[in-house]
């Protein structure tokens, strides 16, 4: 079932109308719809149903309490990237042998943090990551499991923002060193070199790098247990993509068939760490025209939901499909107009010539696929106040993060102590 569908005319998040979340809870929000989290998680999960599986969800494609909520209670784990992930994963209640940890820079209380927590692994990113993270595990008389996040070489065909994979990007360490770093491993004090971890980059379309990854992945694994280092486990990342409505999503099951034809055979356990396929689609992004103004050569309408609320558009030029909650009865009366924000920069721009049927101002209007890569991304330029989230669930919703007020965000800034005569 869609989870966002009309019902005579009027636009539906499960069973809920979402003019009556909009009248509540006030523009803009996002909202998103439990049964499409979970439907996109069983997907994942049924696809790879003959293998011995765990879904660590990318927190950092949406990481609000309520969601990881979610998915925790259908099994997922984590892979979290910054102490504030670890301690949101934790208190939404995933079991810490379901987290892992990413990011090329972990600092020492990161490290520790996770230690600490008793954390499933750590994917190690560099000689000098190594290092300082087996000198914090000996210190504590403890060792931890440990995967050499790779870098193969392999481009991902995406946006070259979201490209991680390439030879010349930040991330993992080159594959042709690995060996000699599993080896070095091996011997440092507090660490258990049991597992390669890979990704290549978000929003793939075209399944094929990651065949050409997991591979290389496949040769190494071989590689490193004819050298006595037995890799028990492996992580393949993150990075199926999503439909926005202009492409076609590929299917788990064929991403599946890759796996198991690449790797099926070394008996290892299987992490992926996917976050946009969980949860891009469940989510909305609802707004309300401001104004429609019409200068004679562009037809603008201009919402309340701007840049700061969803960066993606301005960041990555991407494209999110609009609709408007209340369905329009035909084709003939749409007009092209461009869809853009308050916030003062051109790049506010969230469609251009957009078929809509004529706007005014109160309308809502619904960015779609935002689930992934929104609210997260969200800041407060322009002194605009970060974004609330709502969760739907069959006819019930819930504030899931309250809309900040103005005094919280003035509170947060001080002026300097000589600055006090300000009347
Ligand atoms: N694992 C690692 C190590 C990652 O770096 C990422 C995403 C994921 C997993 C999850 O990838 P996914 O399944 O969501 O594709 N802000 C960008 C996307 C950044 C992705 C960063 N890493 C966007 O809005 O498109």
């Amino acid at each position: 079932m869609n989870a966002f569908s009309y019902k005579n005319r009027d636009l539906y998040a499960e069973n809920v109308a979402i003019s009556a979340i909009a009248a509540d809870v006030g523009t803009p929000l996002y909202i998103y719809s439990t049964q499409a989290m979970q439907e996109a998680y069983k997907a994942f999960t049924n696809a790879f149903s003959s293998q011995r599986t765990q879904v660590c969800f990318a927190m950092k494609s949406n990481s609000n309490l309520a969601v990881i909520k979610t998915l925790a209670d259908l099994g997922a784990g984590a892979d979290v990237v910054s102490n504030g992930e670890l301690m949101k994963a934790i208190s939404a209640g995933v079991k810490p042998k379901k987290i892992v940890y990413s990011g090329v820079g972990k600092t020492y209380e990161e490290l520790s943090a996770g230690i600490e927590a008793g954390i499933l692994q750590f994917n190690v990113e560099s000689l000098p990551e190594l290092l300082s993270l087996s000198d914090i595990a000996a210190s504590k008389n403890t060792s931890v499991d440990i995967a050499i996040r790779v870098n193969p070489d392999v481009d991902a065909e995406t946006h070259h923002k979201i490209s991680t994979g390439r030879r010349e990007d930040k991330f993992g360490i080159d594959i042709s060193q690995a060996k000699d770093i599993f080896k070095q491993a091996f011997s440092l004090p507090g660490l258990n070199p049991v597992s390669i971890a890979v990704h290549i980059g978000s929003q793939l379309t075209d399944l094929t790098p990651f065949e050409t990854a997991f591979k290389n992945v496949a040769k190494l694994t071989r590689d490193l247990r004819s050298n006595g280092i037995e890799i028990k486990r492996l992580d393949l990342g993150g990075g199926l993509g999503i439909s926005y409505g202009n492409n076609t999503a590929p299917n788990p099951n064929d991403y599946a068939k890759i796996v198991e034809r690449t790797i099926g055979n070394l008996d290892c356990d299987l992490i992926f760490e996917p976050g946009r396929y969980l949860t891009g689609n469940a989510g909305i992004l609802l707004t309300r025209v401001i104004y429609y103004k019409d200068t004679g050569y562009r037809r603008f309408v201009v919402v309340d939901a701007a840049m700061n609320d969803l960066l993606r558009p301005a960041l990555y030029d991407a494209q999110h499909s609009i609709q408007e909650a209340r369905e329009p009865l035909g084709t003939a009366d749409l007009i092209k107009v461009d869809i853009v924000g308050p916030v003062c920069e051109t790049g506010d721009t969230f469609a251009t010539e957009y078929p809509l049927s004529s706007p005014v101002s109160g309308d809502l209007l619904v960015i779609k696929d935002t689930g992934a890569y929104g609210a997260v991304m969200a800041s407060t330029y322009n002194s605009r106040l970060l974004v609330p989230e709502v969760l739907v669930s069959g006819k019930d919703y819930a504030l899931i993060r309250r809309r900040e007020t103005l005094e919280e965000q003035i509170s947060r800034e001080l002026l300097a102590p000589w600055q006090n005569n300000i009347k």
